[in-house]
């Protein structure tokens, strides 16, 4: 199994090209099941995307793969379509189950395995069924499988979530662009994801308008060759800024846009991160001071969970006690014993770690637990002293597009074994 070595205490300098959004292009592949020929850009070659190309090549799409422009272009010939996401493709990526709703409004039908759990929490579906069920799909359970029909097409709704979730809102707005008559959803997510997602809808012909937390849907797919290109992704842009605030004479982060993430500038900012912020690069650097800072993770414009473990390291250099209170996920937390082990003083207490800093991390043997916790252990071990080996990598190429190439260019002494 594949490790990384990092040898700590190295100053990062240099320039980080930001790759489009995974999280994005996601549902923007699963939404290619409603078009004919779809062209998009920007996207990260990362695993996710290629679990879910091939479950679109499972269900019958024709796919190509240009890594040198980081485009791919999706054809959907609608022959021999198979509307089923098996075990196998879903179990390893819960963003599979984002078929489901094309495949009901598109082909009235469709049977995708439920994800099951995750190291991070039990991570139901019923706000993506609950959705589904509005819009006049009936659904049951089987042998492991979401089995849905619409024998005669969707119809519009409205109705309001329980809860904000970003893939049931997502795999709402893929059902109600083929149903019958229009469609209002209320309590909606609007993460920079959605709305790109709706940008790419809207390039179809639906009507869409997004106001506050509520979504208005009208009118249906028309086929069309399109392009799209996918936004920055918003946790990489994070995730190195955090990186550079950690360790960087200078580092420039670029192909961004920093609107997505202007409440992670203000908390940086008040942690004493010394950042200049353009129009689409942002230069960083590392501060002499940091700062504590009591915080928790919400859903979008809040502080994203998918920063939560990276921040916790910056906390760790902060002279007094950091809080951050995880409100998304019950058991997000996994990175911390590893963190531990590298000298972190971290206590959990109600799902707020407490962190107590600064305090200096040594190199260890570690393991990761899943994506983000994953990259928050590389952010550690460049502060740390002497080597740390990160055990589990595989999590890591599930989202983030040429880590090692992309830390190496900037000074960092990485690699994999
Ligand atoms: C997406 C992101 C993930 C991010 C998360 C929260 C993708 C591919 N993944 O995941 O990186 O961490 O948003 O920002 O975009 N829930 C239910 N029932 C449901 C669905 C969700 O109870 O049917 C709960 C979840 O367990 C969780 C909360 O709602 O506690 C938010 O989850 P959700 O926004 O759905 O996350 P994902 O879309 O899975």
């Amino acid at each position: 199994m594949e490790k990384l070595l990092i040898d700590g205490k190295k100053t990062l300098s240099g320039r980080i090209n930001i790759s489009g959004s995974k999280n994005s292009a996601l549902p923007i592949l699963a939404a290619t099941i409603l078009n004919n020929h779809t062209t998009i850009k920007n996207i990260p070659f990362v695993n996710d995307i290629f679990t879910m190309l091939n479950l679109l090549k499972f269900i019958g799409l024709k796919f190509k793969v240009s890594k040198e422009k980081n485009s791919v272009e999706v054809i959907n010939l609608n022959k021999n379509i198979n509307t089923v996401a098996p075990y196998k493709l879903v179990k390893t990526m819960r963003a599979g189950v984002l078929v489901l709703g094309p495949l009901l409004a598109k082909y009235k039908k469709a049977k995708v395995s439920l994800p099951g759990g995750c190291a991070i929490g039990t991570r139901p579906v019923d706000l993506h069924l609950f959705a589904l069920k509005k819009l006049g799909a009936k659904i049951k359970i089987k042998n492991g499988y979401i089995v849905a029909s619409a024998t005669n097409g969707l119809k519009g709704a409205n109705f309001k979530f329980p809860s904000v979730s970003v893939g049931a809102t997502e795999n709402a707005i893929l059902a109600a662009v083929q149903a019958k008559g229009p469609t209002l959803i209320e309590n909606c997510a609007i993460e920079p994801e959605i709305k790109d997602l709706i940008d790419f809808l809207k390039k179809l012909g639906v009507k869409i308008k997004i106001s506050g937390r509520k979504i208005r849907i009208k009118g249906s797919i028309q086929k069309k060759k399109i392009t799209h290109k996918v936004i920055c992704d918003r946790i990489e842009l994070g995730t190195y800024l955090i990186g550079g605030a950690l360790a960087a004479k200078k580092l420039i982060l670029t192909n961004i846009n920093p609107d997505f993430i202007r409440k992670e500038i203000n908390i940086l900012k008040k942690m004493g991160v010394k950042m200049i912020i353009g129009k689409n690069y942002i230069e960083v650097y590392k501060s002499s001071k940091i700062k504590n800072i009591n915080i928790k993770t919400d859903p979008y414009p809040g502080f994203p969970t998918d920063l939560q473990a990276q921040i916790i390291i910056l906390m760790t250099q902060a002279s007094g006690i950091s809080k951050i209170k995880e409100s998304i996920f019950e058991n997000r937390f996994m990175h911390v014993p590893e963190l531990k082990r590298m000298g972190a003083k971290i206590e959990i207490y109600n799902n707020t770690a407490h962190i107590y800093g600064p305090c200096n991390l040594t190199g260890a043997e570690v393991m990761a637990t899943d994506l983000r916790a994953s990259v928050s252990l590389v952010l550690a071990a460049l502060i740390a002293d002497k080597r740390t080996k990160i055990n589990r990598i595989y999590h890591l190429d599930r989202g983030y597009q040429d880590l090692e190439k992309k830390l190496k260019n900037c000074k960092a002494l990485i690699k994999r074994v």
